[in-house]
Parts: C-alpha cells; sequence; structure tokens
C-alpha cells in the first residue's frame, strides 16, 4: 500500500501499472487540459510548479507547452514514480523533481513560480483547500494557479450495466475512504474564491466513448484500484475478478457507451 506518513493514502496502485494508466489518460484528456491551460494565458517562458506530477505524463506536455525559458518543477509523494520521471527526463534541463507529500511535508521552494498546475490530485487530498493554500505561497503575484479534477457523480453508460454501475461506484467509496474527496470537482470553484484568488474560471467536461483507448481506460482504472479495494474489504478476490471481466464484456460490446467521472478544470490568479 502507498503509505504517507500520515497515514492517508492513495487509491490506485502506483509502479508500471499505474504510470501506463496514466499515460493513457494523458492522450485521452491532455487535449482538453491544454487547452484550459492555453485560454487562461499560459505560454512560453514561463516557470510551473507541478503537484503530484506522478511519473510525468503530464510534465512532458508541460514542457512542451512552456517552451525556451520556461521550466517545470515536479514533485509526488511516491518515490517509484519520481525515480520513473527523472529517469525519462534525464536529459532535460528544463525540468526536475522531488518527492513531497502535500499534505504532510512543508513546501520549501526557493523561488516563486508563474503556475501551479494540480491535475488529477486533488480529490486524493483530505484539506485539498489548505494543500492550495500551501502551494499558492510559491505563485508570484499575478501567477496564474491551475487544477483538474473530478466529480465522481458524472459516471454514466448505455444501455444500463450492472457491472459498470457498481465499479463507479466503488471508484468514489474508495476515493472517500482512503481520505480523499470524489465529489472534490464541485466544491473547487469556492476554495478558490475563499483563497481570495481572482478571476475565477471553471469549465467541465465528461468524456464519453463508444470504441478506443477511452473505453479500454474503464477497465484499466478498476484494475488499478483492486488491491485497494481488496485491502479495504470492499470486495472479496473472487467478486473484483468476476466484475473485471464482467465489466471488460461491456467495455467490448460495439454499441455500448461509457463515460469517465466529470472533470473539472478551474483557474485562479493570485493578487498583485
Ligand atoms: C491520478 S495521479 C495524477 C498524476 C498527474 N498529475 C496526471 O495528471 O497524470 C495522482 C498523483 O498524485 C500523487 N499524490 C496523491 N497524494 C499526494 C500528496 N499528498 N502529495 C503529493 N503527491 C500526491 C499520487 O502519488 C499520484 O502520482
Amino acid at each position: 500500500m502507498t503509505e504517507s506518513p500520515g497515514g492517508l493514502h492513495y487509491a490506485f496502485v502506483h509502479g508500471v501499472l499505474g504510470a501506463s494508466r496514466l499515460e493513457i489518460l494523458t492522450r485521452l484528456s491532455w487535449p482538453s487540459s491544454q487547452n484550459f491551460l492555453v485560454t487562461q494565458g499560459v505560454r512560453e517562458g514561463m516557470s510551473c510548479l507541478e503537484a503530484g506530477c506522478g511519473a510525468g505524463a503530464i510534465t512532458r506536455h508541460l514542457q512542451g507547452l512552456l517552451g525556451k525559458g520556461g521550466f517545470v518543477t515536479g514533485f509526488d509523494m511516491d518515490e517509484e514514480s519520481i525515480e520513473l520521471a527523472r529517469k525519462k527526463f534525464s536529459d532535460s534541463r528544463d525540468v526536475n523533481f522531488r518527492v513531497l507529500d502535500l499534505e504532510i511535508n512543508d513546501l520549501v521552494f526557493d523561488q516563486q513560480f508563474d503556475l501551479i498546475y494540480c491535475r488529477h490530485v486533488l480529490e486524493h487530498l483530505s484539506d485539498p483547500e489548505a494543500s492550495i493554500r500551501k502551494l499558492t505561497r510559491y505563485l508570484k503575484p499575478g501567477g496564474l494557479f491551475v487544477a483538474q479534477t473530478i466529480d465522481c457523480e458524472g459516471q454514466y453508460c448505455w444501455p444500463d450495466n450492472a457491472a459498470y454501475q457498481k465499479s463507479a461506484g466503488l471508484l468514489a467509496r474508495i476515493i472517500d475512504i482512503r481520505g480523499g474527496h470524489s465529489d472534490c470537482g464541485r466544491w473547487l470553484p469556492s476554495m478558490l474564491r475563499k483563497l481570495k484568488l481572482l478571476r475565477i474560471h471553471v469549465e467541465v467536461e465528461n468524456l464519453v466513448y463508444l470504441e478506443g483507448e477511452g473505453k479500454l481506460f474503464v477497465p484499466l482504472t478498476l484494475e488499478a484500484l483492486g488491491k485497494g479495494l481488496l485491502e479495504e474489504g470492499l470486495l472479496e478476490k473472487e467478486a473484483f475478478r468476476q466484475l473485471l471481466s464482467e465489466l471488460r464484456q461491456f467495455c467490448n460490446e460495439s454499441d455500448s457507451i461509457v463515460s469517465l467521472p466529470r472533470f473539472v478544470h478551474c483557474a485562479g490568479r493570485k493578487p498583485c
């Protein structure tokens, strides 16, 4: 189990399975993340602090977006992910990584950043508002805070399917049991307002798939939750296997439709 020193733990597996799942999530959802960042004013030359960067799937894209003169400092609580990220970027001088737990460690950086980006992390934190407060101390005056998180309520399929519904419920359940908030996206804008960020902007998307990698991502997500579901006693091993097989079968049907949870993108600026 990936446990932070305070005893909170992340719902998904890390390692190769976790990292390859995040690579797929990146392919599915980076285009809209990028569009949101660009419309909020992210441009070449900016410095960026990426919180919860995992093995660096998004870091690569941030590096491209920030281009010449830009750089990214990424951190994650998981040592193995940071090791994978360091290997991937061993030739890059404009990217560096640290192992840090946002909820446990004091954050100490020797500079402030133009952009702080936090993608699919806040839902796993016990007190996302406190973590955003910590992070925005390292935002330059006028700098941009951007987060993308989920609202598990947005999950649906067609036709109705018991395996899909059950695994959608389990995703929300384990995030909550492990100390996070599966509905984080709904109150994210109000957190930024409380922290006195300005020009808050929010967009919601609900990705839905009839075929392709997006459809396969749904059973892959259940697979990546398997270890946690067993550890928390939410399913027995045999019931988990059965559920995964039924979900795969449903996703292999050519006319079934599955959605991911709603993704909520939110941005705000630190007062000058
Ligand atoms: C769903 S992944 C998202 C990774 C990446 N941001 C992306 O969008 O692909 C969530 C990441 O947040 C990290 N994480 C969760 N809680 C954390 C904490 N308290 N401090 C630092 N990282 C954390 C996990 O280890 C994991 O790598």
